[in-house]
C-alpha cells in the first residue's frame, strides 16, 4: 500500500482531542486574547509574502499539540513522501498523482514508473510556450489570414474551473485577447458565446482529459457546426487545438495532431490547471504569467515538503479544519476573499475540496463512521456582507471562515483600498469579539430590542494576508488549498484522488437519453416516470 491506513479515530491523539475538546468547547476566544498577549503571534505564519494568523480559532496551545500529533499518529510524513515521489496513491484508480510535478523545476526528478517526468513535462511546456508566443504575437493566423482576438476554452470540471477562475484572477495582468469558457451541457451557454464570436478571429481550445465528456464534446461539436457554416474543413486544423491524454478520439475529431497538448494520467482533473489545460490561462495572460504562477505553486511545494508541520501552512490549516468538522460538527466552511479578481476562487474550490474529499468509504473499503469532507462555499467581500454574514454573525451555526486579503491593491487608488482593507480587519475582529448585553445597553438601545443586537462572537476564522495578488501568490494560494486537501485526505483515510461519485448519475443520464428519441422505455420510479411523462409531453 502506497499510502498509510490508519482510522483516525483510533490514534491516541484522537482520544486526546475527544476528550480535551470537552474542556474547551466552551471557551471563548476573547478571554484566550485576554490571558495571552502572546496568542497572536504563536499562532502566526510568516512565510515568503504571506501572513497567515490562525489565532482566531477556539484552540489553545494543548489543542494544537494534540493536532499536531494526529499529524504524526495519521503517518502524514510518510504520506507527504509518497505523493511527491510518484507512488501510486491514487489507489482505486491505479495512478500516481503528480500535479506538483507540473511545477516542478527543470533539474527536479519526479519518477513515475521508473520514468522520470520532468523532461516530458517541459516538452509540453516548450510547446505551450511557443503556441501563446505566435498567438498573443499575432503570428498565428486564422483561416482568412487574420490574427487571433478571441480564445474559447471549450471543458466542464477540472477542465474549466481551473482555467476560467485563474483568467479571471489574473485579470489585471490580461493581454489584449478576449477569453470565453463554455461548460454547460445547456445550449444557452455555448449559443450565448456564439453570438459574440467571429469566425475568423477565435481560437478553440478543447480541454477534456478522457476526451469523453458528454457536455465537452457537444458543446465542441455544436462550435464546429457553427464554424463549418462558412469555413471549410481545412480551417479546422488552424481554429481548434485540444488538451487531452486520448489523443486517437481528439484526432476522430478532426483535430491536426500537431494541435494537440497532451497530459498525463497522473494529473486529476481537478489538479490540472498547471498542465496544458491552463492553455487557456497562458493565452490570456501570456506564457511569463503563467511561468510565475507554476513558480509560486512550486515555492509552496517546498513549503509543505520541507516545513515542520507546526508552521507548515497547508498542514496548520487542515488540522484546524479537521479540529471544526470532526469535534465541534461544523458542516461548512466559508471562503471569503476580500478581493473581487478571486470571484470565481470558492466555485473552483468547490470542486477541489468536495470532489476530493467528499467521501464515505476509507483506504480499507470500510463504511466510515466519523465525518469528512467539508462543505465550501464563499464569495468576495465587501459583497458577502451584504449577503450571508448575518448567519455567520448571528446564526446558530458555526461556520468557520478564511478570510483571503491583498495589502498592496493593483488599481493604486488608496482610498478604496483602506476601505476595503478596514472591512477585512475590521469582520474577523467583530466575529471574535461579539458583541456583549453590556455594551449594547451603552449603546442606548431601547430594552426589548437588546437581544437583538448582541453577538456571540467566538466565531473562528483565519486570515491568509498576502503583499499583492500576482501571478506568483496566485500560484501559492491555490497550491496551499491542494496540499490541504491531501493532508485532510490523509487524516480522514480516504483516497482523495478518484471520483466515483460523479458517475451514476452520468449513467442514467444516458440511459434517459436514449428514452427520449427511440421506443426505449427503462424501469423508473414512480416520481421520475412521472417526471418524464411531464417532459414528454412539452417537448
Ligand atoms: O465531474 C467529473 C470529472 O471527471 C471531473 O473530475 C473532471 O474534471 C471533469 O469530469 C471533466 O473531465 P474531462 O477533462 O475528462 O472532460
Amino acid at each position: 500500500m502506497a499510502l498509510p491506513n490508519i482510522n483516525p479515530t483510533n490514534t491516541k491523539a484522537w482520544k486526546k482531542l475527544q476528550a480535551h475538546f470537552e474542556t474547551v468547547k466552551d471557551l471563548h476566544m476573547k478571554d484566550l486574547f485576554a490571558q495571552d498577549k502572546n496568542r497572536a503571534n504563536k499562532f502566526t505564519i510568516n512565510w515568503d509574502d504571506f501572513y497567515v494568523d490562525f489565532s482566531k480559532n477556539r484552540i489553545t496551545e494543548e489543542t494544537f499539540k494534540y493536532l499536531l500529533e494526529l499529524a504524526d499518529d495519521v503517518k502524514l510524513k510518510e504520506a507527504i513522501n509518497s505523493q511527491f515521489s510518484g507512488e501510486v496513491i491514487n489507489e482505486t484508480e491505479g495512478r500516481a498523482v503528480l500535479h506538483t510535478a507540473l511545477r516542478a523545476p527543470k533539474t527536479a526528478e519526479c519518477i513515475v514508473s521508473g520514468t522520470n517526468v520532468v523532461p516530458e513535462v517541459y516538452e509540453v511546456k516548450e510547446k505551450i510556450e511557443a503556441f501563446t508566443n505566435e498567438v498573443v504575437n499575432g503570428d498565428r493566423k486564422g483561416f482568412t489570414g487574420k490574427a487571433f482576438t478571441h480564445v474559447v476554452n471549450i471543458g466542464i470540471g477540472g477542465s474549466d474551473l481551473g482555467p476560467a477562475m485563474v483568467v479571471d484572477s489574473l485579470q489585471y495582468y490580461k493581454n489584449h485577447l478576449t477569453t470565453y469558457f463554455v461548460s454547460n451541457v445547456d445550449g444557452d451557454h455555448v449559443n450565448e458565446v456564439i453570438k459574440k464570436l467571429d469566425r475568423e478571429t477565435t481560437l478553440f481550445v478543447i480541454v477534456s482529459k478522457t476526451f469523453t465528456t458528454q457536455e465537452t464534446l457537444s458543446n465542441a461539436n455544436t462550435i464546429k457546426k457553427w464554424f463549418l457554416e462558412s469555413a471549410d474543413e481545412s480551417a479546422i486544423a488552424k481554429h481548434f487545438v485540444a488538451v487531452s491524454t486520448n489523443l486517437e478520439n481528439v484526432q476522430e475529431f478532426g483535430i491536426d495532431s500537431s494541435n494537440i497538448f497532451p497530459m498525463w494520467d497522473w494529473v486529476g482533473g481537478r489538479f490540472s490547471l498547471w498542465s496544458a489545460v491552463g492553455l487557456t490561462i497562458s493565452l490570456a495572460v501570456g506564457y511569463k504569467n503563467f511561468e510565475n504562477l507554476l513558480r509560486g505553486a512550486n515555492k509552496m511545494d517546498e513549503h509543505f515538503k520541507n516545513e515542520e508541520f507546526s508552521s507548515n501552512i497547508p498542514v496548520v490549516l487542515a488540522l484546524v479544519s479537521v479540529w471544526y468538522n470532526n469535534f465541534f460538527s461544523a458542516e461548512s466552511e466559508a471562503i471569503i476573499p476580500y478581493s473581487q479578481y478571486l470571484n470565481q476562487f470558492a466555485t473552483y474550490l468547490q470542486q477541489g475540496i468536495m470532489e476530493s474529499n467528499g467521501k464515505s468509504v476509507d483506504r480499507n473499503g470500510q463504511a466510515i463512521n466519523y465525518q469528512t469532507g467539508t462543505i465550501i462555499w464563499g464569495e468576495p467581500g465587501t459583497n458577502a456582507q451584504h449577503a450571508f454574514f448575518q448567519l455567520i454573525h448571528q446564526g446558530t451555526k458555526l461556520i468557520p471562515a478564511d478570510f483571503i486579503g491583498f495589502a498592496k491593491s493593483l488599481h493604486g487608488d488608496q482610498d478604496h483600498q483602506d476601505k476595503l482593507i478596514s472591512n477585512f480587519l475590521a469582520q474577523t475582529e467583530a466575529l471574535l469579539n461579539g458583541k456583549t448585553e453590556a455594551e449594547v445597553i451603552a449603546e442606548g438601545t431601547k430594552e426589548s430590542i437588546i437581544p437583538f443586537k448582541i453577538f456571540q462572537g467566538n466565531k473562528p476564522t483565519n486570515t491568509i494576508f498576502i503583499d499583492q495578488l500576482t501571478p506568483e501568490s496566485l500560484g501559492k494560494l491555490i497550491a496551499m488549498y491542494e496540499h490541504k486537501i491531501f493532508v485532510q485526505g490523509i487524516i480522514w483515510n480516504i483516497f482523495s484522488y478518484d471520483q466515483f461519485g460523479v458517475e451514476l448519475g452520468k449513467q442514467l443520464a444516458s440511459k434517459i437519453l436514449k428514452e427520449f428519441g427511440a421506443d426505449v422505455k427503462n424501469e423508473h420510479d414512480s416520481s421520475t416516470s412521472g417526471l418524464l411523462d411531464f417532459y414528454m409531453s412539452k417537448r
